[in-house]
């Protein structure tokens, strides 16, 4: 067996194409979703595939993901935390079960994860970690929710932590900063990247996997991928 990567989210949108993406170049996956029905569109050897049910806003499933996976492969390498939500939260619209919501999807679940999962990734000397984080994590723009880039902001100083606290053992990780990408998560958001000019999901995963395959050496904090012009970013 080669390599492990849990994958949050995984069924849909960009968690599916890092999830295709990886199990192409070898990896064996470890996958957490809502609906484990899901996983059946991923045709691949079932020694190279384990499905489990995760939903962020519930921390005994992440437990049970994690205690799942080091139990099947005995080991874990990386961990991909890609599950998030995008709602409309600024001054003048949105809920606080809304700010909530993100808080718990966007930075518990992924704080939860990898304070389960460090240990075994510090175990296997070359551990990763990859928050997909967002454009959005890196500066406020007008218009957007200010709910979801402060939730993406604190993955990226989590991301941060996570270097340090997992370095001397070999464990590198990074914030994958995109913009706007392609799926589900955009519908119906008034203002956003015109869908001829966003990122594909398959673009995103490349990156991904371009991360996961760099070696201990080459440490890369922030990937940040934008579909438009900014002066910051
Ligand atoms: N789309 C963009 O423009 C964009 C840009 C930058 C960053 N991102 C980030 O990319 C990541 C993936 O988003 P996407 O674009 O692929 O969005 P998406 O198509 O809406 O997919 C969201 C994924 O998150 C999962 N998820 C949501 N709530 C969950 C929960 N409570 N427990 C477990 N899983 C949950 C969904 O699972 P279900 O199928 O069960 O709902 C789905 O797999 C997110 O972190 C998002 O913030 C997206």
């Amino acid at each position: 067996m080669d390599r492990v990567a849990m994958v949050s989210g995984a069924g849909r949108g960009l968690g599916a194409a890092i999830t295709d993406k990886l199990l192409s170049d070898g990896w064996t996956l470890s996958l957490g979703l809502r609906d484990v029905a899901q996983a059946e569109q991923f045709k691949v050897n079932p020694d190279r595939l384990l499905v489990s049910h995760f939903d962020a806003t519930d921390p005994a499933s992440a437990e049970t993901w994690v205690q799942a996976t080091i139990d099947h492969f005995g080991k874990l390498n990386a961990l991909v935390n890609n599950a998030g939500i995008l709602r409309m939260v600024d001054f003048d619209q949105g809920s606080e079960e809304d700010l909530d919501d993100l808080w718990a999807i966007n930075v518990k679940a992924p704080y939860r994860l990898i304070r389960l999962a460090l240990p075994h990734l510090k175990a296997c000397g070359r551990g990763r970690v990859i928050n997909i984080a967002s454009t959005d994590a890196k500066r406020y723009r007008d218009g957007t929710s200010i709910g979801y880039s402060m939730t993406k902001h604190a993955l990226l100083a989590m991301t941060q932590a996570v270097r340090h606290a997992g370095w001397d053992d070999g464990v590198r990780a990074t914030a994958i900063c995109p913009g706007a990408i392609d799926t589900e998560l955009l519908a119906d958001l008034p203002g956003v990247t015109p869908k001829a000019d966003r990122l594909t999901p398959e673009t995103v995963a490349d990156m991904v996997a371009f991360i996961l395959a760099l070696p201990n050496q080459a440490s890369v904090p922030e990937l940040i991928a934008n579909t438009r012009l900014e002066t910051v970013i």
